[in-house]
């Protein structure tokens, strides 16, 4: 059979696992199923989308990125390699942290310049932690790098780098790419991460990539109402780029959210109405 209806050994094993949630749970299974046709609407409005043309723009000045930068520059020496429009996400993200002494972490070194670039973008009171699973990466320590060789799919790693080091501020997983590597690190290190810390996950490319998905349903968690739960006390927003997910911690964590009205003057319609609020 599964020769006949699955292409690969992982669709089958993804649909096994599909189905195994709908007998575990069959209230996320129907949440599964109502998403579906919301998920279909999505792909024909993307469609739609794509025939209507470009839009109108004012003319913006391109704002400074000094780590794009550094790496337009870095043309020779140790390597740097990354996609070209994460510089301004990384701008929009990390700039709150230039100067001040943040620990941050990058998986994945490979030829060792963007342990620099982080460094040189940071300043001078920052350190920066590196993680990869190749021994030939710890010749990039020195007193402002520490570097952890393992394997970031192994949670017995994580929890000895934890014990090690400080919480640390940000985090950046350029690392082997896997969904399952991305997840795994993700739940062993989100927790370590200081409040108002942001969390970068790279490379989540495909259009039905499971860690995309892990991390959509993080944001249903994040959009749940009622009484806050501790995952909304303590994340503040999750952000999609293309190939790029990123996790804000909030600075100070919220007790309740609240939607209040300000202003004497009302239109009559909504009274009725209740909103959810
Ligand atoms: C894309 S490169 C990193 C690029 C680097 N950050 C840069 O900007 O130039 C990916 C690195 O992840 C490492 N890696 C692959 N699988 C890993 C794993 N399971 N755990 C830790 N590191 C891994 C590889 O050895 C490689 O050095």
């Amino acid at each position: 059979m599964k020769r006949f209806f699955f292409k690969t050994k992982n669709h089958f094993q993804k649909t096994k696992n599909l189905a195994l949630s709908a007998i575990s749970s069959p209230k996320l299974f129907y949440k599964l199923l109502i998403n579906l046709s919301y998920r279909l609407k999505a792909t024909r409005f993307v469609l739609k989308y794509c025939d209507h043309g470009a839009s109108s723009t004012f003319a913006e000045r391109p704002p400074a990125n000094p780590l794009k930068d550094y790496f337009e520059n870095n043309t020779e020496g140790h390597g740097i390699w990354k996609w070209r429009h994460y510089f301004e996400v990384y701008q929009r993200h990390f700039s709150k942290f230039v100067n001040r002494g943040v620990n941050v972490l990058e998986i994945g070194i490979y030829s060792g310049g963007s342990l620099g670039m982080w460094r040189s973008y940071f300043g001078n009171q920052c350190h920066i932690y590196g993680v990869d699973i190749e021994n030939a990466c710890s010749t990039y320590e020195n007193e402002y790098t520490t570097v952890y060789i393992g394997d970031q799919s192994d949670r017995e790693f994580w929890k000895k780098l934890r014990e090690n080091t400080p919480p640390i501020d940000i985090l950046i997983d350029d690392g082997g790419h896997t969904p399952e590597q991305q997840r795994i690190t993700l739940e062993e290190m989100l927790p370590h991460l200081r409040c108002g810390g942001v969390y970068l996950c790279e490379d989540v490319h495909g259009g039905l990539n499971d860690f995309a998905a892990y991390a959509t349903s993080l944001v249903d968690e994040l959009n749940g109402t009622g009484e806050l739960n501790e995952f909304q006390k303590s994340i503040h927003s999750i952000h999609f780029y293309p190939f790029c997910v990123i996790i804000e911690k909030h600075t100070v964590e919220p007790d309740r959210f609240v939607a209040p009205k300000h202003g004497t003057k009302w239109q009559p319609f909504f009274s009725k109405k209740k909103p959810n609020k």
